[in-house]
């Protein structure tokens, strides 16, 4: 059973265990430090906090915390549009509970948040974040060559996009 809730202030402690892992660190932009402290987990909680409706949410599988994902709401003429963002504990990966995560998180763009376009880039490297999109509707839109740098490391991305309404 794969839900999502808005993060807690207890959440801290399981938040830093699971996120301090260079292979997560690996696949995700550099503003999510590693390696990532209990002090990192408790900002981030209260960043989250901010936004009401909120925008990031806690993934539990059962009763346990097992990772987060979020969106980014855009502006000016993107507005309508959120990029989403998500990353699982190690413990929990190939269990298919980022795939129903995102799912949940795409409804609630779409029903609660009025959303139409929900979009994200994956680094080339990642073929299972591919495949969670690709499993939870959202199609391939292209390649972004050499789009960017990290671990010192030029690479390609691939851009993913869902639509509220294929029309
Ligand atoms: C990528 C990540 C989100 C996947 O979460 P998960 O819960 O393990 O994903 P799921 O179990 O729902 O689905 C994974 C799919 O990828 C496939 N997969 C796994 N490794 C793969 C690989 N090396 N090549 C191709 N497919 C792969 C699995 O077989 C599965 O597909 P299937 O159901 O058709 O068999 C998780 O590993 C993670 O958080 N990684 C680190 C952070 C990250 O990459 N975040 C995303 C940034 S865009």
């Amino acid at each position: 059973m794969v839900k999502i809730r808005p993060f807690e202030s207890a959440d801290a402690g399981k938040l830093a265990e699971l996120c301090n892992n260079k292979k997560i660190f690996d696949n995700l932009r550099d503003y999510i430090p590693y390696p990532y402290t209990l002090q990192d987990a408790r900002d981030f909680i209260n960043h989250c906090q901010v936004h009401d409706p909120p925008m990031n949410y806690a993934i539990l599988h059962g009763d346990e915390l097992c990772g987060a994902i979020g969106l980014v709401p855009q502006t000016d003429v993107y507005t309508g549009s959120a990029e989403i963002g998500y990353w699982l504990g190690e413990p929990y990966w190939g269990k298919g509970i980022m795939t129903r995560a995102v799912r949940l998180m795409v409804s609630y763009g779409f029903e609660k948040l009025d959303l139409r376009r929900i979009f994200t880039s994956v680094f080339a490297h990642n073929p299972a974040s591919a495949r969670v999109l690709e499993k939870a509707g959202f199609q391939f839109e292209g390649t972004g060559r050499k789009a960017v740098i990290k671990n010192g490391i030029v690479r390609d991305e691939l851009r993913y996009a869902i639509l509220k309404t294929t029309s």
